[in-house]
């Protein structure tokens, strides 16, 4: 195969990257988040894992186990808060901790493991914190992005293989038997150490697509083609003009469609990566089409401002007009604000939550973006036999009633053309994490939502299984765990 990218631009990005380098102070503020925890169960999410492997049975509270699921609910998400005595200072900033929750035969387990990545292992051996994290500074030497790759963010299972992901570095392979962390993934030898984003997309033929966020010489993307059998078909590194990390995209039938918030990376400013993302709202929301087969631009588009992590889905209509959906916030405050007070035992959530949002992109150019349902919604989830297919559910955490504290407090389905369309709301000591469709029929969301949740009163982490269709009903089944996990990020299910 001839050289994917030319090998200096492949050189250049993965040069020193002074900008994420900074000199502050590594001291975090363990004992304060300590006190806090004392005056407010809800921070339990945020504390650091209870050990680095656990494992135990869940015990059934409620309900029954479908007979027809059965598999692996894979979930991965910073839970290592605290090292050396040093807490850090931002909630995506520790080391990941990979989940398995098996499910079979009417019962349940779990498995957790920290990754013992090489960004870790260097820390081991240092005997304390040494590199810089997502908004916690380090003092290096980072000679590339997989130097303070965290893999804490999101799972793939592709190809043969399990991978832990995370935004700016390489996916991770992981032992499904004993969830060791192994190999950093090179999908061609010469975009071995580039990022491979968290949110790759596969379509039903096991088609692989994904985004890589490269910081060096300029903030670029790069775009990953890769076919069922794990092997790179095309790669392409483009120069978007000013751009910011690049958390997710939709898929659709002939085109990947990146939606480019004014949060934007100035390398020059010396700081952590978060603290170097300046908020431009002057830009708009830049919409870039690829086509699929050439990875190059071909449609450009602009919004007005706005900042999201997520997508549910895309899909594109005869005449070229692409819709798809996001959630999506005024302004990036929660993870600039919040999810950094939620480390240091703050815990108000008091900046505009993202909500469901629908944009549609015209073949003549012009654009348009409008609420699809009213309170917050984060954590989309679609029935992934409808990727790049125009779709009809949604499955996500949305907001509460106004005053409780908790802005993720219920499970609901929405219809990108009608609403929210059904919802069921936890109790007050319960928080929801990100619930995964798992398809069963042939019917869009004909299946079931699984998915975990921290209990305040038992001081642990259940999970639940919903019937898709009836999610107001209520869990179909409900366990709990003797022990509570860092609360996470994303996760998959593998079936059996
Ligand atoms: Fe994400």
């Amino acid at each position: 195969m001839t050289a994917i990218l030319p090998r200096r631009a492949a050189l250049r990005a993965l040069a020193g990257l002074p900008a994420l380098m900074s000199a502050g102070a590594l001291a975090g503020t363990r004992e304060d988040f300590a006190q806090a925890l004392e005056r407010d169960p809800r921070l339990l999410g945020f504390a650091t894992a209870r050990a680095e492997s656990l494992a135990a049975p869940l015990a059934p509270l409620r309900g029954r186990l479908p007979s027809g699921l059965a598999g692996i609910l894979w979930r991965n998400g910073p839970a290592e808060h605290e090292r050396f005595g040093h807490r850090y200072r931002h909630w995506f900033d520790g080391d990941g901790m990979v989940q398995a929750f098996a499910v079979a035969d009417g019962g349940a387990s779990h498995r957790a493991r920290i990754l013992d990545t090489p960004k870790r292992r260097r820390e081991t051996r240092a005997g304390k914190r040494v590199m810089p994290a997502f908004g916690t500074p380090g003092s290096g030497p980072l000679l590339g992005p997989d130097d303070m790759n965290a893999a804490n963010t999101s799972m793939l299972a592709h190809s043969g293989r399990l991978m832990a992901l995370w935004e700016g570095g390489s996916a991770l392979e992981v032992d499904p038997a004993t969830l060791a962390a192994g190999k950093f993934v090179a999908w061609h030898p010469d975009l071995a150490g580039l990022p491979f984003s968290a949110h790759p997309k596969v379509e039903p033929d096991g088609t692989l697509w994904n985004i890589g966020f490269v910081t060096r010489p300029r903030p670029s993307l790069l775009f990953y083609r890769i076919d069922p059998n794990g092997r790179l078909l095309k790669a392409n590194l483009v120069d978007a003009g000013p751009l910011g990390m690049v958390h997710d995209f939709v898929v659709t039938a002939r085109h990947l469609v990146f939606l480019l918030p004014p949060f934007v990376l100035e390398p020059e400013r010396y700081g952590t990566f978060l603290d170097s993302h300046i908020w431009r709202p002057q830009l708009g929301t830049r919409v870039l089409t690829v086509d699929k087969n050439t990875l190059e631009p071909v449609r450009r588009h602009e919004l007005p401002p706005g900042f999201h992590f997520h997508h549910g889905n895309g899909w594109e209509e005869p005449d070229g007009t692409i819709r798809l959906d996001l959630c999506q916030s005024p302004d990036p405050r929660f993870v600039t604000e919040d999810f950094r007070g939620v480390m240091d035992g703050r815990l108000r959530f008091g900046s505009p939550h993202p909500r469901y949002r629908l944009a549609v992109l015209r073949p003549d150019g012009t654009a348009a973006i409008e609420d699809g349902a009213s309170g917050a919604a984060e954590f989309p989830r679609i029935d992934p036999r409808y990727t790049g297919r125009r779709h009809r559910a949604v499955f996500a955490l949305a907001g509460g009633d106004a005053g409780e504290g908790w802005p993720l407090r219920r499970i609901a389905r929405l219809d990108p053309e009608g609403g929210e369309t059904d919802a069921w709301a936890y109790p007050r000591h319960q928080v929801p994490e990100e619930h995964v469709f798992v398809p069963r029929g042939d019917a869009e969301a004909d299946g079931w939502l699984i998915g975990p949740f921290l209990d305040l009163r038992r001081r642990a982490t259940g999970l639940n299984v919903f019937e898709a269709a009836r999610v107001s009903d209520g869990p179909l089944w409900e366990g709990v765990l003797p022990y509570p996990v860092p609360l996470g990020l994303h996760g998959i299910f593998a079936p059996a």
